[in-house]
């Protein structure tokens, strides 16, 4: 078993120090925050991950944190980077904690660095020089992407998929692929450019099925035909698979726009413009702008409408923010003029203008229409007899095609769903022959 140090204690640092753990190697997580630190060392799980409590829980005499780099670095056989890189201005990835991490190791460090953290190709070739000007030969240096999903992170990595190991030297390869044993996944071994290519790819690629699904869903809406069963008849071909084609309001999260954004800026960079990628992008965000029209279409100006947005976390079971639609559809509807109320059941967000209600209830009380922004199990409850009577208009926008347009249709509601051919001018005739509004 090895001794393993992570830096980063965020969502992927944890979940791989608390896997490896697991694994039986010893762990020790440092991070540059007193107050994560302390959390942790009291037992406390900083972030919302399910299962990451239960697995920190049973391993405690494996695992420890420290703010301190020496104690880290001491007697370590890898240093994991699991720092964060979150896109700069120009929409590159902003490397300075990676850097940080490496330019903090002391003179007489011998270990193999492992890069966790999704850093654009070429990264590893830099930080190899780097620590070669600095004379540190007996560092050692691996590419080990992640391919963990907020909300599922703890399973994807124990029963990953694939394990990519990328390492100019193939005992750095052979030492980071032995440390997975225990897992039973096929690796593939790759030179490090590779292996920083592979993470980013996977990633457009996954946000290239997204958007080609939302773009299908469009011209669905226009031609009557209806997504859900695209989706199915597509992903039963097995050369196209049955994942990432769920329509919606678009994606979000920690990852997907910032490395399809860091690979545009990598290709482009490098003198090359990814005219698909671009495309990719840009379906994106008009795809969060849309549901604004659908509103619209309803409702009139939507000044002085009150719209309850129900699902806050860019997906459920996370409490992530980041990138989350909520938050474009928030300041889109408050510059329209809208009062906007905001459900989540795990995200405390503090959106400007944004009146945060405890239940799906009251967010909708009152309400000109309720927006479902994240699939949250618990909204499949929230059409009911009780949910139309509190609402002013009882009209339901499903970004996420979590309800059944029937059933909810027979509770009396309006229903516009993202590419089903049932759109409520069908069903609620007092809604859909009402004046469009002109509230200024
Ligand atoms: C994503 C990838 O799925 C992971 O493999 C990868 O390791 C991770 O990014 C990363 O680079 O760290 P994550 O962002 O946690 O994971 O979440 P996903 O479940 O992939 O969802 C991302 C976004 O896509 C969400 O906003 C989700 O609502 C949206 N999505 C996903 C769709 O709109 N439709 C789909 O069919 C699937």
């Amino acid at each position: 078993m090895a001794r393993i140090a992570i830096f980063g204690a965020g969502y992927v640092g944890l979940v791989t120090g608390a896997c490896f753990a697991d694994l039986g190697h010893e762990v020790v997580v440092r991070d540059i925050l007193p107050e994560r630190i302390e959390r942790l060392r009291d037992g406390e799980v900083p972030i919302y991950e399910p299962g990451l409590d239960d697995v920190l829980a049973r391993n405690r005499e494996r695992i420890s944190f420290t703010l301190d780099v020496r104690e880290a670095v001491e007697g370590a056989e890898f240093l994991y980077v699991a720092v964060g890189t979150p896109p700069t201005y120009a929409g590159d990835a902003d490397l300075s904690a990676v850097w940080t991490v490496i330019d903090e190791l002391p003179d007489d460090a011998r270990a193999t660095v492992v890069m966790k953290s999704t850093v654009p190709v070429g990264t590893g070739e830099k930080v190899r020089a780097a620590l070669d000007a600095r004379g540190l030969d007996a560092v050692g240096y691996a590419s080990n992407p992640e391919f963990t999903a907020e909300g599922t992170a703890v399973r994807d990595f124990m029963e990953p998929d694939r394990i990519v190991v990328g390492a100019f030297d193939e005992s750095d390869g052979d030492a980071v692929e032995a440390l997975h044993a225990g897992i039973d996944a096929p690796v593939v071994r790759a030179d490090v450019n590779s292996a920083e290519m592979i993470k980013l790819a996977a990633n457009a690629f996954l946000v290239t099925r997204i958007s080609f699904i939302n773009e299908i869903a469009n011209v669905c809406e226009l031609v009557g035909a209806d997504v859900l069963h695209v989706a199915k008849g597509i992903g039963l071909d097995h050369r196209l698979g049955p994942h990432f084609l769920r329509a919606g309001l678009g994606w979000g999260g920690s990852c997907f726009p910032k490395d399809s954004l860091a690979l545009k800026q990598l290709a482009a960079n490098s003198g090359y413009h990814f005219q698909l990628l671009n495309a990719v992008i840009e379906v994106n965000e008009l795809q969060k702008r849309r549901v604004l029209n659908k509103l619209e279409r309803h409702l009139g100006k939507l000044r002085g409408k009150r719209i309850a947005l129900l699902g806050l976390a860019f997906k459920p079971n996370t409490d992530d923010m980041r990138e989350a639609p909520s938050l474009v559809l928030a300041s889109r509807l408050i510059a329209e003029g809208a009062e906007v109320r905001g459900w989540d059941p795990v995200a405390r967000p503090e959106l400007q203008g944004v009146e945060l209600c405890a239940t799906p209830l009251e967010a909708v009380s009152g309400a000109d229409a309720a927006v479902i922004v994240t699939e949250w199990p618990q909204l499949l409850e929230f059409p009911s007899e009780e949910a139309r009577q509190a609402m002013r208009h009882p009209l339901i926008v499903d970004g996420r095609n979590l309800l059944d347009p029937a059933t909810v249709r027979a509770l009396g509601f309006a229903y516009e769903g993202t590419g089903r051919r049932i759109s409520a001018t069908d069903v609620l005739p007092e809604i859909a022959e009402r004046e469009p509004e002109t509230s200024e």
